[in-house]
């Protein structure tokens, strides 16, 4: 009898996050969903704000296919937001149209009781009713990933009271109070194994951490705040679903990447448009697969310029077990057939028209 774990891998993500090379690299783009499509554009109409959008699990549904009917991308994201996690812990959130969100800031020990998990399965489950209709819908060869924010990254939305240009108020407590605000950090990591757990128990056959805000972080902070909570949400991941591949994306993280594989033992790290892609090579792809890293503005302008970067990138990571991805989310202002030509160099073959 052939056991779940002995079946035969045969998605290509799922071959690559298995460790092994593959013809041409499996690909799929951050923040794939959204804004540049314009039959996104269509359906963001229908929920009256964006948190609704995400908690109406017809609409996530659809807006998670979207881009797999478009391109056929190797994975479909879960249509969510990382900040579904301090909504469900009680705190206010809102996205404000054309400034971005908007929280209730949280910036004392004290005001941290607002934040309570006694809600957060009921206040997500239309989440995880999305995760089991997309499923059902999604061609055979293309996996479903899922996704949170990193309890830093988190935690200076919570604290900033939204986005923040040097995010002082968050990094100013982590020093002043570490026992104080390692009680936040804490609470989020909680909130965020928990979460992922759901997900993959859901049907999600892969997870992603963006702790997309890492990058600020000096080598002493960035162990504390994104390497030990990442290491405790994997270990919590990995005691009850060992075999489920976890990506790591400590965004801006430079030369500390490389700790970061190493102490957090993801299966791989999403690098981004930064990061000299003959190092990552050298120092990353040899200790698990690499994720990246085109730069999403390369792709926004498209032409000799972007065709120049994809070259680059393949060749370098051509030796090991590589996905082919942007170095952060795609543009709004992306043309369409920027991504369709994107595909045909990463593929060798052309997308339909659409
Ligand atoms: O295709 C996908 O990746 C779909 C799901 C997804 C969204 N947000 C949808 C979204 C994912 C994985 C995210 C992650 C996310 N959200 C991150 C981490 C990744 C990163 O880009 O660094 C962060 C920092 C957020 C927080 C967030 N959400 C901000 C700052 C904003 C406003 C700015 C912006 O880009 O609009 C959002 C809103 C948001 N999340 C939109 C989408 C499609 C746009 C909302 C709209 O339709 O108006």
């Amino acid at each position: 009898m052939v056991t779940p774990n002995q079946k035969k891998i045969t998605k290509k993500m799922l071959v690559t996050l298995n460790g092994q090379k593959t013809t041409t690299p499996p690909l799929w783009l951050m923040r794939q969903a959204g804004r540049h499509l314009k039959e996104y554009l269509e359906i963001r109409e229908k929920a009256k704000n964006f948190l609704e959008f995400c908690y109406t699990p017809d609409l996530a549904v659809e807006a998670t296919l979207q881009p797999i009917r478009r391109y056929g991308f190797d994975a479909a994201i879960l249509f969510s937001d990382i900040l579904v996690i301090p909504d469900a812990l009680g705190q206010q959130v809102e996205f404000v149209p054309g400034t971005g969100p908007k929280l209730e800031a949280i910036s004392s020990f004290d005001e941290l009781e607002k934040l309570s998990k006694d809600g957060l399965h009921d206040h997500l489950s239309p989440v995880y009713e999305a995760i089991g209709k997309i499923c059902c819908e999604l061609p055979e060869e293309t996996i479903l990933i899922g996704f949170a924010g990193a309890p830093w990254t988190i935690a200076t939305y919570v604290v900033e009271g939204g986005g923040s240009k040097n995010y002082q108020k968050t990094r100013k407590w982590a020093y002043d109070a570490p026992d104080e605000f390692g009680v936040l950090i804490d609470i989020l990591v909680d909130a965020t194994a928990d979460h992922l757990i759901r997900q993959i128990e859901s049907g999600v056959e892969v997870v992603q951490l963006f702790d997309s805000w890492a990058g600020v972080l000096p080598p002493s902070q960035f162990v504390k705040w994104s390497i030990e909570p990442a290491k405790k949400i994997i270990t919590r991941i990995r005691a009850k679903h060992p075999d489920i591949p976890i990506i790591g994306f400590p965004r801006g993280a430079g030369l500390l990447y490389q700790r970061f594989v190493q102490e957090t033992g993801v299966n791989a790290i999403s690098i981004d448009a930064t990061v000299p892609v003959t190092w990552a090579a050298k120092n990353l792809q040899p200790y698990c697969v690499v994720q990246g890293n085109l730069d999403n503005l390369a792709l926004l302008t498209g032409g000799p310029a972007m065709e120049a970067e994809v070259a680059h990138i393949l060749a370098a990571f051509a030796d090991g077990p590589f996905i082919f991805n942007l170095g952060h989310g795609i543009l709004p202002e992306t043309p369409v057939p920027h991504v369709k030509k994107l595909i045909e160099l990463v593929r060798g073959t052309s997308v339909g028209a659409a």
